[in-house]
């Protein structure tokens, strides 16, 4: 079987296989550790494996190589990107850091190597409102590139000089609170989480505000951290706002909770890239190799080290 030979093959070759939550079930089944992109950036930094196999987005397996600048990592499919990362290149940053001068650049941990390499401040959604809270309050901010995520830390912090670039996700931008309140509507006794990138997310913290959800558990999180919320509540069911690769863990691991995608086709395609086969086919010819430039690794890795040391 496909997946025997890869259990043997990363044996055979000292390779750790790391799987995004969003993962295929089948690639989330071989992997030695699943998370998000915070713990999966934890482990690349303390894996002692000489080659890192990364199932998961582009940016994802280069924050990987930036960190590990000693080892091999590997991905499946080097088509597998991202629209977020997509949505601000190092030459729009690099305009935008001019017209604002004394602002801190904190950047999303989905961006390019090179947009990277440009930032003050990596964070992801696990921490991104931690990072912005350890920046002095008198200090402007530029946050890149998700307008959703940026709305949400801007209002966690209460912070009023926070520039967003207008970036999204377009799975979580596809997810709508019209869609998520007809799910309430059936599942009366359910809980929801959601992911910050969601464009229901503004909607959401007012809502919550407003005491429209008054009380029902709403939890805006990150996806590892819906994993652990969702093992630690006493509630039985569950809407989820986020890609639902997601929800094959969750039930794994919850087997009598039940869990609601709050959109059925809230799928990332760039995530569905990496099959099985092609996991297969990078460990037997150790292939295909995400490189970052040394120049561009060492100035991204200070804004991940940062990050790492404020989380
Ligand atoms: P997490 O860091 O919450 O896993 O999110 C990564 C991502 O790409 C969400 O779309
Ligand atoms: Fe990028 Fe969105 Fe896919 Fe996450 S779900 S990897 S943000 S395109």
């Amino acid at each position: 079987m496909l997946q025997d030979e890869i259990i043997k093959l990363k044996k055979e070759k000292d390779v750790v296989i790391l799987a995004h939550n969003y993962q295929l079930p089948e690639v989330q089944d071989v992997a030695d550790f699943i998370g998000d992109s915070l713990g999966l950036s934890r482990q690349a930094a303390k894996t002692p494996n000489k080659t890192i196999l990364f199932c998961g987005v582009h940016f994802m397996a280069e924050t990987a190589a930036i960190i590990c600048p000693d080892k091999k990592v590997l991905i499946p499919d080097l088509g597998a990107g991202c629209s977020l990362a997509d949505s601000i290149t190092v030459e729009q940053l690099r305009d935008w850091k001019k017209q604002h001068p004394k602002a801190l650049a904190v950047g999303y941990v989905n961006t390019s190597a090179e947009v990277k390499s440009e930032l003050d401040y990596c964070c992801t959604s696990s921490n991104a409102v931690n990072v912005v809270k350890a920046i002095p309050p008198e200090q402007e901010i530029l946050f890149l590139p998700d307008m959703f995520l940026g709305s949400y830390v801007a209002k966690m912090t209460g912070r009023k000089n926070m520039y967003i670039w207008a970036g999204e996700c377009h799975v979580h931008a596809g997810i709508r609170s019209e869609e998520i309140h007809t799910l309430l509507d059936s599942y009366t006794n359910s809980e929801l989480l959601v992911h910050p990138e969601c464009s229901c997310t503004s909607q959401i913290m007012y809502d919550v505000a407003v005491g429209d959800y008054q009380g029902r558990q709403v939890q805006i999180m990150s996806t590892e951290g819906m994993m652990n919320y969702a093992k630690q509540s006493a509630g039985k069911n569950f809407v989820v706002a986020t890609e639902t690769g997601i929800l094959y863990r969750m039930q794994q691991q919850n087997p009598e909770k039940t869990f609601i995608p709050a959109s059925r086709s809230a799928v990332c395609q760039y995530m569905k890239m990496i099959t099985l086969e092609k996991v297969h086919a990078a460990l037997l010819d150790e292939k295909h190799e995400v490189r970052v430039s040394k120049p561009t690794a060492d100035k991204a890795r200070l804004a991940i080290e940062r990050m790492l040391a404020i989380s």
